[in-house]
C-alpha cells in the first residue's frame, strides 16, 4: 500500500466520528510499520482523546521508527486533550503524513513545525481535498464563528415540495428518506420556519439506531408555534430553540417552561434576522444547520447569504399544480443573471431517487 491507500483508510476511520465530534473536526490515524498496519483510531466523541493518541494507544507493537498517516495536522496546543505532538514525539514514530492542514489559529502550520524541529519527516497534503471536504464544517466554522448551513428539500421532478393540498408525505423512497436521517445525526442543528410546524408539525428528530438528534431551531418572528406542536411537547427530551423578535416575557414563559430555548434576535425586513441569529447560534457552538423550511424560509437563508451547501433530493414524479410549493419561493431573482450559482455538484443514486449536492458559490462570509 501507497500513502494514498493509507490515508484513504485514515479518512475511513476519521468518518466513524461523524455526528459525535462537533464542534471539533473529525480526524483518523493509522500507524504502520514495516509494511503492516499496528495501529488504528479516530477521534470518536467531543472532548474524547484524539484520533492519533487512539492510534497510538492500539499499537499491537511498539511504534519507534513507525509511520503515522492521519488526516489532519496534529494539534499542539492544549484543549479537552494534552496536545498531540507531544504524544507523536514521545511514542519514536519516525514520519507523519498529514492530509489537510489545520486552519485553527492554534494550530495553522505550528503542529507539522514542531514535528519536522523534532526530527521527524512530514509529508503534507496527501488526499488534501478528500480531507478538507470530510471537514468542511469544522474548516468554515473555525475560521468564521457561524454555522455550516445546508439546504435540504425533497421534490418532484416537476419542482414541487408539497402536493397542491399542501400534503407532502411522502416525495422521495425509503432509501432517500434514510440519507435524510443519517444527515440529522451528522450535522448539529436542524432549522425550519414556522409555516412548516404548522403545516406539518414535524418532529425534526433523528430515528436511526446509536445516533443523536440535533437541536431544533424554529424561525418564528412572533411566536407563532403553537404549544401543542411536537417540537415543544417533547421539548424536554430534545433541545429546541426557539428564535423570535418577541421580547415579551410573560409571552416566553409557557414555552420555557415546556423545555424550549428563547433565542430573541432584532427583526430584519419584518422577520428574524437570519445573519444575526447565525452569530449567536455560532457563539453557543452550534457548529452546522441542516435547513429543512418551506420556500419561505430557504428563499430568505438564501438571500442573507447563510448558506453554503444545497441538497435537493428529486423524486421521479409529478405533481402539477400551480398552487403547489415549490422549495424556494419568495420574491425571486429579477434575471437568470442574477441566479444564486452553485458549484462542484454530484449526483447519488437513492433507490429511484436523486440526490445532487452543490455548494453555494456566493455565501456572504466569503464575499468579506
Ligand atoms: N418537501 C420538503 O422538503 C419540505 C420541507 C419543509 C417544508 N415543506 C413544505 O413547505 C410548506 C411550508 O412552507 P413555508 O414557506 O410556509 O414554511 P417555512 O419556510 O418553513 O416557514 C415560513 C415562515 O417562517 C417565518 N420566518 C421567520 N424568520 C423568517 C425569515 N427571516 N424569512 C422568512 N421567513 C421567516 C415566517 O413567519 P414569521 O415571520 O411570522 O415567523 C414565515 O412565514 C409546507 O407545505 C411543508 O409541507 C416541504
Amino acid at each position: 500500500m501507497n500513502d494514498r491507500a493509507y490515508m484513504r483508510l485514515a479518512l475511513q476511520l476519521a468518518g466513524k466520528g461523524g455526528g459525535w465530534t462537533a464542534p471539533n473536526p473529525m480526524v483518523g490515524a493509522v500507524i504502520v510499520k514495516n509494511e503492516r498496519i499496528i495501529g488504528q483510531g479516530w477521534h470518536e466523541r467531543y472532548g474524547s482523546p484524539h484520533a492519533e493518541r487512539n492510534a497510538l494507544a492500539a499499537c499491537t507493537e511498539p511504534p519507534q521508527g513507525a509511520v503515522m498517516y492521519v488526516t489532519l495536522e496534529p494539534c499542539c496546543h492544549y484543549g479537552k486533550q494534552p496536545p498531540c505532538t507531544d504524544a507523536i514525539l514521545a511514542s519514536g514514530i519516525q514520519r507523519v503524513v498529514v492530509g489537510s492542514s489545520d486552519p485553527n489559529p492554534l494550530v495553522a502550520g505550528k503542529g507539522i513545525e514542531i514535528l519536522r524541529a523534532h526530527g521527524i519527516e512530514v509529508t503534507e497534503e496527501v488526499l488534501r481535498e478528500e480531507c478538507e471536504q470530510l471537514n468542511e464544517v469544522f474548516f468554515h466554522y473555525i475560521q468564521t464563528k457561524r454555522p455550516f448551513v445546508v439546504m435540504k428539500y425533497a421534490m418532484t421532478m416537476d419542482g414541487k415540495i408539497a402536493a397542491c393540498t399542501g400534503l407532502s408525505k411522502w416525495i422521495t423512497g425509503e432509501e432517500a428518506r434514510s440519507h435524510v436521517q443519517k444527515q440529522r445525526h451528522r450535522y448539529t442543528a436542524i432549522m425550519a420556519g414556522v409555516g412548516t410546524i404548522l403545516a406539518d408539525d414535524p418532529m425534526l428528530t433523528c430515528r436511526l439506531p446509536d445516533s443523536r438528534s440535533p437541536i431544533r431551531i424554529v424561525c418564528d418572528t412572533r411566536l407563532r408555534t403553537p404549544l401543542t406542536a411536537q417540537v415543544v411537547a417533547d421539548a424536554g427530551q430534545v433541545p429546541t430553540i426557539l428564535a423570535t423578535c418577541c421580547d415579551v416575557r410573560d409571552r416566553h414563559l409557557a414555552y420555557e417552561s415546556a423545555g424550549c430555548r428563547i433565542v430573541v434576535v432584532d427583526e430584519k425586513d419584518g422577520h428574524v434576522d437570519l445573519q444575526q441569529l447565525m452569530e449567536r447560534l455560532g457563539d453557543q457552538q452550534i457548529d452546522s444547520i441542516l435547513l429543512e423550511g418551506g420556500g419561505t424560509l430557504n428563499w430568505a437563508a438564501l438571500q442573507s447569504g447563510i448558506v453554503q451547501r444545497v441538497q435537493a433530493y428529486i423524486a421521479p414524479k409529478l405533481f402539477g399544480g400551480e398552487t403547489a410549493r415549490t422549495p424556494v419561493e419568495g420574491a425571486g431573482v429579477p434575471s437568470p443573471s442574477d441566479a444564486f450559482c452553485l458549484k462542484n455538484s454530484t449526483v447519488t443514486r437513492l433507490g429511484e431517487d436523486f440526490l445532487i449536492e452543490s455548494e453555494v458559490v456566493n455565501d456572504v462570509y466569503r464575499n468579506h
